[in-house]
């Protein structure tokens, strides 16, 4: 079957990156004589039919810019078997050949759904969690671990000054990708991830002390969001040891932002590659990377996947906190 129109989309929390990606699969759809339409608002569009032709000058100067311009939504509707029937029935109506889903889990989830009614779906993974079990990297994540780098370092400067303790909460609601790379960045004293469980004593009170026993008067703690609010993190640490911690929540700032190079490479090339399998007959299919190459897998072979944290992460953690 030959394709002559496809559809784009980006869904669930936005990640910077997306609007690279979006810009690469209209450039090479464009480039193979294939119109391209941006379905707005995420799976919603497909539901009411928001969709809008894109060409050159929708996706001109939109490579270094952060958010998506076809906005994005979490869609109840689409989670009931009468909407996904409504946007299998819009991509027929509009003739579509083939969807690029940009996204994470959930994403992916309304992917599959979409597929079970014989519509052609690639996925690229883009969320700043980096939670997709069937791919190392995530676009987005990069860009979102430099901010809070970044924004850490700044903190650091003046927890250092005052001689004191910071508590940092960085996203990641079910997953501590972020908060772990990040902790390491910037040479946390303590991380906190939702996939281990926290011993308050060991994990926090004495990476505390064996910080100070080293001779260290100010304290980083990196925590994500889904291991506990820095807030009661930090209430705890003064029960504990009577320091006054300063609580920073980095919030969307993360999801904020100009991608970096590697976001914007990355993003570009996965924009490519959905288009091209779609041309070549690929449905159903999440483009992934793994050892530095690109792959992909079925939807929902890859959603079935478990990736929890590796040890050799766990190890290294614990070697450098607490020093
Ligand atoms: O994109 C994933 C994520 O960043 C989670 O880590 C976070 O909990 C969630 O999005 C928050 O999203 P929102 O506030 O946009 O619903």
């Amino acid at each position: 079957m030959s394709v002559r129109r496809i559809g784009v989309l980006t869904s669930g929390g936005d990640s910077p990156g997306m609007n690279p990606c979006v810009r690469s699969v209209v450039r090479t759809a464009l480039y193979h004589g294939i119109e391209c339409y941006g379905i707005r608002r995420g799976y919603n569009g497909l539901i009411t039919g928001d969709v809008l032709r894109l060409d050159e000058k929708n996706i001109s100067h939109i490579i270094n810019r952060g958010g998506t311009i076809l906005y994005t939504a979490r869609s109840k509707e689409f989670l009931t078997e009468e909407g996904q029937q409504r946007a299998a029935s819009t991509c027929k109506f509009l003739g579509l050949d083939g969807i690029v889903a940009i996204g994470g889990d959930g994403t992916f989830r309304g992917a599959a759904a979409l597929s079970k009614f014989g519509i052609n779906v690639i996925c690229i993974p883009a969320t700043i969690d980096n939670d997709i079990c069937c791919t190392n990297y995530s676009i987005g994540f990069d860009t979102a671990a430099n901010t809070a780098i970044e924004c850490i370092d700044k903190l650091r400067d003046t927890m250092q000054s005052h001689e004191r303790c910071s508590v940092v909460e960085v996203m990641g609601r079910n997953a501590g990708y972020l908060a772990m790379y990040v902790g390491l960045a910037v040479g946390a004293t303590a991380v906190l991830v939702p996939e281990k469980e926290i011993d308050f004593e060991e994990d926090v009170v004495e990476k505390i002390r064996q910080a100070r026993m080293n001779g260290f008067t100010h304290y980083m703690i990196v925590v994500a969001e889904g291991a506990g609010s820095a807030a009661d993190i930090a209430a705890k640490i003064k029960d504990a040891v009577d320091l006054d911690p300063r609580v920073t929540v980095l919030g969307h700032i993360q999801r904020g932002g100009c991608p970096t190079g590697r976001d914007r490479v990355n993003a570009t090339k996965m924009g490519y590659l959905a288009v091209e399998m779609l041309i070549n007959g690929k449905t159903n299919r999440i483009i992934c990377t793994k050892d530095g190459s690109f792959r992909d897998v079925d939807i929902q072979e890859g959603l079935a996947m478990a990736r929890g944290i590796q040890p050799i992460e766990v190890d290294v953690l614990a070697a450098m906190t607490g020093i």
